[in-house]
């Protein structure tokens, strides 16, 4: 995926994002929100434990930042086991997966991450060591070549990635529990801020958990990142304390506005709205006017937009919502061409 650099509230991982290590969920109980899933990881957790059996092989999608590799990590320390970590990228032969398979040792998980970047011949090893606990080996080559059958340690891969659609039908076939991870609600926004805020020493009234809750786009890790820039700020600036204030002159120092949305999100909504009178309008084109990748724009920017109803996607491209147009203080305009809503 192409990199956006400079969004403080880009989903994706910053450099800046260090520390967020220590303020990671460990267990099940201290992960916040989610509920859904939580709840229907506590069933797969207790009957693996009841069966004494290694997990079963999950995947987690959804968009960056709400939580997909805490999740496997907190499940390997619910279920007491090593976690080893790779990615779909990262495994470029079919040797290298196999490596990585026969050092595991039983109940082990195997995170893979980007698991829609394997390549196919990758896959195909998988296969049979998620199915069967196998590792099929070639041995020598052309007429006298044979294929001999390693046996795994029963052990289970925890899957993630933004683009489930990218993750070919037999390997997802594979996974006994697949689970969509949302962006997460005001309640669950507020309590991890709170939570972080207290790690992080810096004191915050309600109102100013608020502010930032209500900036972060439904995601923890930008949530954690606004919460690390306004302490900076209320340090330098008031004491220390962050009010709603102090969290609201902080944000709109950083340009990020009411909702959470910044210059990028404001260019797409723009011409959407200024350009093309509302709509619709392919991705491409937007891409284009604004000068960014179209991947970008459909995997960062449109998600959330989506999410606020501020654009709807149709057959004949993108369309600006009233809701769009009354939070840029634009009139909407009611006597347009029959619109494609
Ligand atoms: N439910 C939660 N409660 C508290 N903090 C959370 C929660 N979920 C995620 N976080 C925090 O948000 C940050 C991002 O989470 P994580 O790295 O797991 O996201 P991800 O879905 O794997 O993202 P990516 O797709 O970019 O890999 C982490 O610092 C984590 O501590
Ligand atoms: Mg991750």
């Amino acid at each position: 995926m192409e990199e956006t650099p400079d969004r403080i509230i880009q989903p994706e991982q910053r450099p800046d994002d260090r520390n967020d290590l220590a303020l990671r969920p460990h267990m099940l109980d201290e992960l916040i929100g989610q509920n859904q899933v939580k709840e229907n990881l506590k069933i797969l957790i207790a009957a693996a434990r009841r069966r004494n059996e290694p997990l079963d092989h999950v995947l987690f999608y959804g968009p960056p930042g709400l939580g997909k590799t805490t999740l496997a990590h907190v499940l390997a320390n619910e279920m007491n086991v090593n976690i080893k970590i790779t990615a779909g990228p990262a495994v470029e032969r079919a040797g290298d997966l196999a490596a990585i398979l026969t050092n595991l040792h039983a109940g082990d998980v195997l995170f893979i991450d980007e698991i829609h970047r394997l390549g196919r011949a990758i896959e195909e090893v998988l296969y049979p060591a998620m199915e069967d606990y196998a590792l099929d080996i070639i041995i020598g080559k052309g007429p006298s070549a044979r294929s001999i059958r390693l046996k795994l340690p029963r052990f289970t891969v925890i899957g993630a990635t933004t683009r489930l659609a990218l993750v070919s039908s037999p390997l997802r076939a594979r996974f006994g529990a697949v689970y969509r991870l949302d962006y997460y609600d005001m309640p669950a926004m507020r309590k991890i801020i709170s939570r972080a805020s207290g790690k992080l020493n810096v004191t915050m009234d309600e109102d100013g958990v608020e502010e930032v809750a209500r900036r972060a786009r439904g995601t923890p890790r930008v949530a954690l990142r606004l919460l690390r820039r306004v302490r900076d700020y209320a340090q330098v600036k008031a004491d220390g304390h962050v009010t709603r204030n102090v969290a609201g002159e902080a944000l709109n120092l950083m340009n990020v506005d009411l909702l959470g949305l910044d210059d990028v999100d404001r260019r797409v909504m723009m011409t959407i709205i200024e350009k093309y009178n509302g709509g619709p309008v392919g991705l491409n084109t937007i891409a284009a006017s604004i000068s960014e990748e179209p991947d970008t724009i459909m995997d960062v920017v449109e998600p959330y937009l989506l999410q606020l109803g501020f654009i709807d996607r149709t057959p004949q491209g993108r369309v600006a919502t009233r809701a769009a147009y009354e939070h840029f203080g634009i009139v909407f305009p009611e006597t347009n061409q029959p619109r494609l809503i």
